[in-house]
C-alpha cells in the first residue's frame, strides 16, 4: 500500500514533526491533509531545529511536500516559511491544492473577536483564523487557492464577501475597514509568488499511487481536537482522524496502508476545555519542565497530566490505528511511580469510552493503574530491550490495553534518539 498516515492520538503536540521526519526517509511525498498554521511541528536534526506550521515536515529530508485541499492556508505564513527554509539551505519542493481555502485577513480578525465575545466560554484558539475560514468553506463563501489565478473572479468574490464581513465587524463594534483594493493587491502579490506551486494535487497523488511511490500523510492537531470526535466545542474546526486524510486530499480509503498513532507518554493540552488527567502538582511541573511543554505556535504553557488510555483507545478506534509511536518516554524518567488512566468514573458508573456531552466529560474522574517508574535511561540505547524493565513494562501496558503494536519509541527530540521496534 502506498500511503501511511501519521496522526496525533491526544490533544496535539505528540511529536508528529519528529516522527514524520523519521519516516520521511522512506517516502517520496509528505502530505498535509487538514488544519492550517494552528499547527506547529518541530524537527530537530543535530544542532538545527525547524518549526513548521504549514509546510509538511518531510521537506527537511528533501521530499515533495503536498498541501492538500483539506488544509486552510494563510498565504503570508506560507511564503514566510518558504523564505525562511530557503535561507537555511532547504528549497522546499511544494505542491499546493487549487481547492485549499485561503485564510483571509478578516478570518484572523474574526477569530480574535469571536473568542472575546465567548467570555468565560473561550475555546483558547490559536487566533490564526482557522475556525472562521473553515466556517466560510462550509457556508460556501470561501476563497480558494485556485482563485488566485483568476483576478476577475477574485474581484467578484471580494465584492460579494467584503460588505458582509464589514457589517459583521461593525456588529462586533470593530472599526477596521476592509479595503477591497488593498486586499485584492495583496492577493495578486501572493498569486504571482505561489503560482508555480498551485496544482491539482489529487491528480498528482493518484499518479504517485499508480507508480507505487511511498507517500506519508502528516496529521496536524490530535484526535481530541477533531471537530466531530474531540471535546466539542473545545476543538479545532477540521477532521483530524484518519478519515480526514481521504477527504482532505481526494484519495480513496483503499490506498491507505498503515495508520500510525502517535502517543505522547503523558498528556498535554493547550487552550481551554476538560482534561481529566490534568496535574497541577509537582508531577505536572516535572512533565512541563522536563518535557519543555511550551506551545510551538503560540508559546503558551501546555497543561500536563498523566497518560489517558481512554483517550488513546478512542483514537485507535476512530482511525483504525495499526501501529503506535510512543514519544517523550524520556520525560517520565525520575518519577517514582507512574499512573495511567484506564477508565473514568461518571455519575457513579465506570466507563471506558468518551461521552459526547461536554458537561458529562467535564465530570469524568480518572481511574488509575499505578506502575513503577525508572531512575535513568541508558546512553544511546539501540533496542527496546536496552531500556529499563520498568520502561518496557510501561510500554507493553499501553500496547496491551490498546491491542496495538508499538512500532517506534522516541526518547529525545533528535532524529537519532529513536528506537524502532
Ligand atoms: P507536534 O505538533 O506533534 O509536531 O509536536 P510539537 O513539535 O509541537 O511538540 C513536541 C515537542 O517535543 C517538540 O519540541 C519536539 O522537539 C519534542 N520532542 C519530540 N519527541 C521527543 C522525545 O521523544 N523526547 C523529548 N524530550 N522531546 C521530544
Ligand atoms: P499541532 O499540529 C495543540 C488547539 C488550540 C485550541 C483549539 C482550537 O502542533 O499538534 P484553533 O486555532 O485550531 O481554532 O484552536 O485547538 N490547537 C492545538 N493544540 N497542537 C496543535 O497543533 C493545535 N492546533 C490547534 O490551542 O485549544
Ligand atoms: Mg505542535
Amino acid at each position: 500500500m502506498s500511503i501511511t498516515v501519521i496522526l496525533g492520538t491526544q490533544w496535539g503536540d505528540e511529536g508528529k514533526g519528529k516522527v514524520v521526519d523519521y519516516y520521511a526517509d522512506q517516502a517520496e511525498y509528505v502530505v498535509r491533509f487538514q488544519g492550517g498554521n494552528n499547527a506547529g511541528h518541530t524537527i530537530k536534526v543535530g544542532r538545527e531545529e525547524y518549526k513548521l506550521h504549514v509546510i509538511p515536515s518531510g521537506v527537511i529530508q528533501g521530499k515533495i511536500g503536498v498541501i492538500g485541499n483539506g488544509v486552510v492556508i494563510d498565504p503570508s505564513v506560507l511564503l514566510e516559511e518558504i523564505t525562511s527554509l530557503t535561507q537555511r539551505g532547504i528549497t522546499p519542493k511544494l505542491m499546493i491544492s487549487d481547492r485549499a481555502h485561503l485564510i483571509m485577513p478578516y478570518h484572523k480578525l474574526l477569530d480574535g473577536i469571536e473568542e472575546t465575545s465567548r467570555g468565560s466560554q473561550k475555546i483558547g484558539t490559536t487566533k490564526r483564523g482557522i475556525g472562521p475560514c473553515y466556517s466560510d468553506k462550509i457556508a460556501r463563501r470561501g476563497i480558494r487557492v485556485g482563485d488566485l489565478k483568476d483576478p476577475h473572479r477574485l474581484e467578484q468574490l471580494l465584492d460579494q464577501i467584503l460588505p458582509e464581513k464589514q457589517t459583521l465587524l461593525k456588529t462586533y463594534g470593530i472599526n477596521e475597514t476592509l479595503d477591497k483594493k488593498t486586499i485584492l493587491n495583496e492577493l495578486l502579490d501572493y498569486s504571482s509568488k505561489l503560482a508555480p506551486y498551485i496544482k491539482e494535487t489529487h491528480l498528482a497523488l493518484h499518479a504517485a499511487i499508480q507508480q507505487k511511490k511511498q507517500i506519508l500523510y502528516e496529521g496536524a492537531q490530535g484526535t481530541m481536537l477533531d471537530v466531530d470526535f474531540g471535546t466539542y466545542p473545545y476543538t479545532t474546526s477540521s477532521h483530524v482522524i484518519a478519515g480526514g486524510a481521504c477527504i482532505g486530499t481526494g484519495i480513496g480509503p483503499r490506498h491507505i496502508g498503515d495508520i500510525i498513532g502517535i502517543v505522547k507518554a503523558y498528556t498535554t493540552r493547550v487552550g481551554k476545555g476538560p482534561f481529566p488527567t490534568e496535574l497541577t502538582d509537582a508531577v505536572g511541573k516535572h512533565l512541563q519542565q522536563q518535557g519543555k511543554e511550551i506551545g510551538t505556535t503560540t508559546s503558551r504553557t501546555r497543561r500536563c497530566g498523566w497518560l489517558d488510555l481512554v483517550v488513546v483507545n478512542h483514537s485507535c478506534i476512530l482511525s483504525g490505528i495499526t501501529k503506535l509511536a510512543l514519544t517523550k518516554v524520556d520525560v517520565l524518567t525520575g518519577l517514582k511511580t507512574i499512573k495511567i488512566c484506564t477508565e473514568y468514573k461518571l455519575n457513579g458508573k465506570t466507563i471506558t469510552s468518551l461521552p459526547a456531552n461536554i458537561d458529562d466529560f467535564q465530570k469524568c474522574t480518572p481511574i488509575y493503574t499505578e506502575l513503577p517508574g525508572w531512575k535513568n535511561l541508558p546512553q544511546k540505547p539501540k533496542t527496546l530491550q536496552d531500556l529499563p524493565n520498568e520502561t518496557q513494562q510501561y510500554l507493553s501496558f499501553i500496547s496491551k490495553y490498546t491491542k496495538t503494536p508499538i512500532a517506534l519509541v522516541s526518547i529525545g527530540p533528535e532524529r537519532s534518539e529513536t528506537l524502532q521496534c
